[in-house]
């Protein structure tokens, strides 16, 4: 059915109505994916700017791997699962010993804080920043030591060499940082692991690496090939839409790697890793992404101008702005016209995380937020 629509007609959006209405239906999609955009939110199909997923939902080619993946799924993923890697490994150029791939990136996560706490490490981390490894080292028992980011809103490396302990065996950036979507410049970021990854295991969390494209970015795989003690985790979560069909992939040391495995095994769905490797060869589909989130930043940005806020200039896709008033009754305001924003943060109550989902939602966004408080 999918076949009776052109792969450009449908990344440019010039479908006739019925086509689309038949892609979806065959699809099996939400109502908030693929073309429409939704600018008629209800309560029950709100615009869903509160969590930085992908609202487009997953590729065409993603849909029918998972899809067609039920026909083999009473059968034990091994042989996928060892292809899996290896794909991840050779977009990377890095052997697969190199890699791991789980049910989201949430995992890797999980697995650093558990043997960080196994081995009786106190976890250094920058404030605000993503909170499922601070959770995670609060539930074990370990020791956080955060430390808030710099005024201008970037993770501070000087104040965490600072800060950093003798006990101190993880350490947390997360890269482009959320909710702040700033980046750490790159060779102060090696400077910084060639520096302490002797001392302390160093994750870089890559959720949004997809969506930067500022040249004072690198992602640190290339530390992991020089053999550093640095775990690179990236999630399918975001551009490839699979929050909820669920992702990821680490690259670290093979002895990070088989300790992981060791402890956890392998815990993807057949559909999940047969959609992944179809959706990170589909680099057709993930441009289109790029481009649409480029749009919708230029939409807030120029909102935000207009009315004078000031705001984090993104990397990721999601917006973060000081609306001069409590993100709460900003989130109050919106949720009137079915627009859910993100929550608050401490300490930057003021500021509004708002995930970019399609231009045109965004520009509804935009007329909605003048007519309350412009
Ligand atoms: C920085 C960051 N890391 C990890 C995750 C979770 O990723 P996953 O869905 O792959 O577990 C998120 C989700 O929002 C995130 O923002």
């Amino acid at each position: 059915m999918t076949n009776n629509l052109t792969r450009r007609q449908w990344i440019t959006g010039t479908t006739s109505a019925a086509a689309t209405g038949l892609l979806l239906s065959g699809a099996k999609a939400s109502a908030q994916t693929f073309m429409e955009p939704n600018v008629n939110p209800t309560a029950d199909n709100p615009i869903r700017a509160h969590l930085n997923e992908n609202v487009y939902g997953q590729s065409l080619k993603a849909r029918k791997a998972i899809a067609d993946a039920a026909d083999d799924s009473h059968k034990y993923a091994f042989q996928d699962f060892f292809r899996m890697m290896q794909l991840m490994a050779d977009l990377e150029g890095v052997e697969r010993e190199y890699v791991g791939v789980g049910a989201g990136s949430t995992e890797f996560l999980e697995k650093a804080a558990v043997f960080n706490f196994v081995d009786g490490g106190d976890i250094l981390l920058p404030t605000p920043t993503y909170g499922d490894i601070a959770r995670f080292g609060r539930t074990l028992g370990s020791k956080l030591i955060e430390v808030p980011v710099g005024d201008d809103m970037h993770i501070n490396l000087d104040a965490m060499r600072a800060a950093m302990t003798d006990n101190t065996k993880l350490i947390y950036l997360c890269n482009p940082n959320n909710p702040i979507p700033s980046i750490i410049e790159k060779n102060a970021l090696k400077e910084f692991i060639n520096e302490m990854s002797d001392r302390a295991t160093i994750l870089i969390d890559e959720a949004y690496y997809e969506y930067v494209d500022n040249p004072n970015y690198e992602s640190m795989i290339s530390m992991v090939k020089e053999n550093k003690n640095v775990i690179v985790t990236r999630t399918a979560s975001k551009i490839h839409a699979f929050a909820g069909m669920r992702f990821g992939v680490c690259y670290a040391h093979p002895d990070f790697i088989r300790r992981s495995f060791g402890l956890f095994g392998n815990t993807l769905n057949l559909p999940a890793i047969r959609g992944a490797m179809a959706s990170y060869q589909d680099k057709e589909y993930q441009a289109f992404l790029q481009q649409k989130n480029k749009e919708c930043r230029q939409i807030i940005y120029a909102m935000l101008d207009e009315l004078g806020l000031e705001y984090v200039e993104s990397n990721a896709n999601f917006i973060f702005f000081n609306a001069g008033r409590p993100s709460t009754e900003v989130a109050e305001a919106m949720r009137k016209y079915h627009i859910l924003t993100g929550r608050p943060f401490e300490p930057y109550t003021n500021w509004v995380r708002l995930s970019l989902t399609k231009p045109e939602e965004m520009q509804y966004f935009t007329e909605k937020y003048k007519a309350e408080f412009g």
